[in-house]
């Protein structure tokens, strides 16, 4: 007996639960008003079906999500005809869908098996095995439809929101009068693009600064890239690439998630390329705005992205604390759910501490906590690396501690250069453009071989550490487990 829970406005309510209560093995056990009653009946254990109508107010993804968390199988209800309606049940990932005016055979067979199951549908959108649960057909052609808008660009490739006058063309990537990668083209990456998280403890060891420039390195490269500025607690993407962030780019995609209104093209206008090849969602510019990015949108905006772009790079903040198991709400926003929902998504974690003593001990009891939390595969990376800070010969110094406290192996290490990552701070630019020969680039750069070496151009697979047979390695780690799509 599929036991069913209805909330429909006011026009179709009467019409749709006639016919549900007409149909073979169903119960229809609940009538609500609102969303608000839908949800308080499911979290109270009742019905295992919700049918809900396109125009419910109040109606998002989180509140779908929320039904799925009590194993609740949604079905949308639309006009006939009403394409835009479709859509935006697909886009709040509502797979099964009924027409307002379909008889009882349909009704009788979306309720029996045409609709997906919940744990498919989750493991779908999980594996991108069909785009919102949809069939592989549907799939394929969301897939081309995507590959179309892939190509799209923002006029003159600047962002409108810029704040330098100067414009930007391909060649501001040039490195040493050549643009890196490209004409070279990189071997083709993995099917679904990667998720590379980029975090580390308190103490601003330089999570900005590395996303930034890997994410840079990418692009130049000749891979399309998307940096998303997820950090919520201290978000500066925008500035750090010298863009306007009065429309913060995140809040934006997440309430168009939410609202079930994002799909390809309306993230590629949020996340504008700011440089060839390299898309950016800027952050919030002020920390209270902290609950404008909830867990649901920002699954979904991390999902579209990997259609958007071949590797996305997350900038994250360095707080993992749950305050769910601190409350008994569960539903309230929670403070670290950027965080803790970029890290769940990402396949890698490149975790980022400094390189003096405190952050070292932060360091270490970081990526403890770090392994307590869903996450991709943590590859830690040492920055601002200087003797002044710990001694003679810092990274063998560094590497004994990490391996005695952490049981590290395999440890990156990016140097300090103060006068390169200032002098492309001020100017507004990546590192990548201001100061390529920076070690800090080259750093950044080895560490995109290692993670993604598909992206290196023919002829640079190997990164310079292992040119140089400078294995920092202690013993047997081994970086190339890190790789992502290799
Ligand atoms: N390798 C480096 N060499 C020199 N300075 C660096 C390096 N990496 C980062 N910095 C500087 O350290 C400061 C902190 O870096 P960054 O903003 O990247 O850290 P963060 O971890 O993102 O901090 P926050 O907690 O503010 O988000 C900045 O002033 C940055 O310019
Ligand atoms: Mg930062």
């Amino acid at each position: 007996m599929t036991e069913v829970l209805t909330a429909l406005s006011h026009q179709w309510e009467s019409a749709v639960a006639t016919t549900l209560e007409g149909l073979r093995d169903v119960t229809v056990t609940r009538r609500c008003a609102d969303v608000s009653e839908l949800l308080s009946v499911a979290d109270a254990g009742l019905g295992d079906t919700a049918v809900v109508s396109s125009d419910l107010r109040g109606l998002d993804l989180a509140v779908v999500k929320r039904l799925r968390a009590n194993r609740i199988r949604v079905i949308g209800v639309h006009p006939a005809d009403d394409e835009g309606a479709e859509r935006r049940l697909r886009q709040l990932t509502i797979t099964a869908t009924v027409a307002v005016d379909a008889g009882t055979d349909r009704w009788q067979q979306s309720l029996e098996d045409g609709a997906a199951d919940v744990d498919d549908l989750e493991a779908a959108l999980r594996d991108g095995a069909g785009r919102d649960g949809a069939s592989p057909a549907e799939a394929a052609a969301a897939a081309a439809a995507a590959d179309e808008v892939s190509g799209w660009r923002p006029a003159g490739a600047v962002a409108p929101g810029r704040a330098s006058d100067e414009p930007r063309d391909a060649a501001v990537l040039a490195v040493d009068g050549e643009v890196p990668g490209r004409g070279t083209a990189p071997r083709p990456g993995p099917e679904r693009a990667p998720v590379v998280a980029v975090w580390g403890p308190t103490g601003a060891p330089g999570r900005t600064t590395v996303a930034t420039t890997l994410a840079a390195e990418i692009a130049g490269r000749g891979v399309e890239v998307l940096l998303v500025d997820a950090d919520t607690y201290g978000g500066c993407v925008a500035q750090t690439l010298g863009l306007l962030d009065e429309a913060p780019g995140i809040a934006a995609a997440c309430r168009a998630a939410d609202q079930g209104l994002l799909d390809l093209p309306a993230l590629s206008r949020i996340a504008p390329e700011v440089v060839p090849g390299l898309r950016v969602l800027t952050g919030l510019p002020k920390a209270e705005r902290w609950p404008e990015v909830r867990a649901a949108a920002l699954e979904r905006v991390l999902e579209l992205s990997r259609e958007l772009v071949r590797v996305v790079v997350v900038d994250c903040a360095f707080c993992l604390e749950d305050d769910e198991e601190l409350s008994y709400d569960t539903v309230a926003p929670r403070r670290n759910e950027a965080t803790l929902t970029s890290l769940a998504a990402s396949d890698v974690v490149v975790a980022v501490g400094g390189a003096d003593p405190v952050a070292l001990q932060r360091f270490v009891r970081g990526l403890q906590e770090l392994g307590t939390v869903p996450s991709g595969e943590p590859v830690p990376v040492v920055n601002r690396v200087r003797s002044r800070a710990v001694g003679s010969r810092p990274e063998s110094r560094i590497a004994d501690s990490l391996l005695r406290f952490a049981g590290l192996t395999s440890v990156r290490f990016v140097p300090d250069d103060a006068p390169g990552v200032d002098g492309a701070l001020l100017a507004g630019r990546s590192l990548v453009e201001h100061a390529p020969d920076s070690p800090v680039r080259h750093a950044v750069a080895d560490l995109a071989t290692g993670l993604l070496p598909w992206t290196a151009p023919p002829g640079d697979r190997r990164d310079r550490r292992d040119r140089r047979g400078r294995r920092r390695r202690l013993g047997a780690g081994s970086r190339s487990s890190s790789a992502v799509g290799t």
